[in-house]
């Protein structure tokens, strides 16, 4: 006997990327930013009053709502704050989801939809995406709550454009959430669906492009009448006040991120070639991360080898993935370590 739900007691629960505890080690398995975060960030902790701590926070961060409707060109009743992006997904499968209303979604893609999907107690729709990670067309009728698509999709880099979005978003009947959590690192994002479609939710995250995976913040940028429903179901506080003032210098500082953006792009090209002078075949990615197709059925002892110099990357014991590793692109230096460590297992 269980004290649990059935379905959490046979879930496995969300599996994070491996987080070692020692310095002296190249990491590049969970998509951080290898760079640290707008000096403004530091600057506005430092500030940070004792008052502003016995206090609760603003509930809906809304100088944060006016820094991102700002950067978005969008009004603030467009934006509503979460605690990292998974919350907003958290916030979306309660408000959309339950035995009765399913998700749809396409496969290989973010791992946490399956997880969020059972706590709803809700049946998934997992439409595997082509060999070029086209959008299936057959996400289109599958008649469900919530559709979701990772835009840039984790773990390919690929990017589907926006018109086919858009068509996508006037096909469905239930809500279309597009993650682009890594959308920072692309040539274009959706923020014009989110204006022209009432079932069209745009999730940000301040995790990647941002340098602040350790605060916990993202975002949601839909019409305000999705906004004001998806607050009914959040945390009254799900977002504190130090991270409401990192975050709003974090976005504000428009100079640090695009310089950010640009120096992982530049690294993410020549990534990409080293790689495939190696022998990898690795498509063109739109994130701050590269899936890189060993050839062989080899990647685990890949992974294993490079584990074993602290090199970390990802390896996922999934259909379809078995033979790629994913590379979060890091700094020039933890490249160049990688890649020498690559080229000696690989070619000797
Ligand atoms: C595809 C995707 N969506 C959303 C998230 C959530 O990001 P966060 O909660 O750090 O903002 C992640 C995190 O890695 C992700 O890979």
């Amino acid at each position: 006997m269980s004290y649990f739900r059935k379905n959490i007691e046979k879930a496995k629960g969300y599996e994070p990327g491996f987080q070692p505890g020692q310095n002296n080690i190249v990491k590049l398995n969970t998509n951080e930013n290898p760079y640290p975060p707008s000096p403004a960030v530091l600057k506005a902790l430092a500030q940070i009053k004792p008052e502003q701590l016995r206090r609760y926070p603003d509930p809906k961060g809304d100088s944060f709502r006016l820094a991102a409707a700002k950067v978005n060109g969008v009004s603030a009743d467009y934006i509503m704050c979460c605690n990292g992006g998974d919350d907003l997904l958290t916030i979306a499968f309660r408000s959309f989801c339950d035995k009765k209303r399913i998700v749809a979604y396409s496969v290989p893609t973010y791992s946490l939809y399956p997880v969020l999907a059972n706590l709803q107690n809700c049946k998934t729709i997992e439409i595997p995406f082509d060999n070029e990670f086209n959008l299936p067309a057959r996400l289109a009728g599958t008649n469900a709550a919530l559709t979701i698509i990772c835009n840039p999709n984790a773990p390919s880099g690929s990017l589907i454009n926006i018109d086919e979005l858009a068509s996508l978003a006037d096909e469905l009947s239930g809500i279309l959430l597009i993650d682009e959590a890594y959308v920072d690192f692309a040539k274009e994002n959706c923020t014009r669906l989110a204006k022209e479609f009432d079932n069209v939710i745009i999730l940000r995250s301040m995790s990647k492009g941002y340098s602040l995976a350790g605060l916990r913040f993202g975002y949601a940028i839909a019409q305000p009448a999705l906004i004001t429903g998806l607050m009914k179901v959040k945390d009254s506080y799900n977002i504190d006040t130090i991270a409401i003032e990192a975050a709003t210098a974090a976005i504000r500082d428009r100079k640090y991120f695009k310089e950010n953006i640009g120096k992982i792009k530049a690294e993410r090209t020549r990534l990409t070639e080293q790689l495939r002078k190696l022998g990898l075949d690795v498509p063109d990615s739109s994130a701050n991360f590269v899936l890189a197709k060993c050839g062989t059925d080899n990647a685990r002892e890949v992974y294993e080898k490079l584990t074993q110099q602290n090199i970390y990357v990802r390896y996922f014991d999934l259909h379809g993935l078995t033979d790629r590793l994913r590379i979060t692109v890091g700094t020039k230096e933890q490249n160049d370590k990688l890649l020498c460590a690559l080229k000696e297992i690989l070619i000797g």
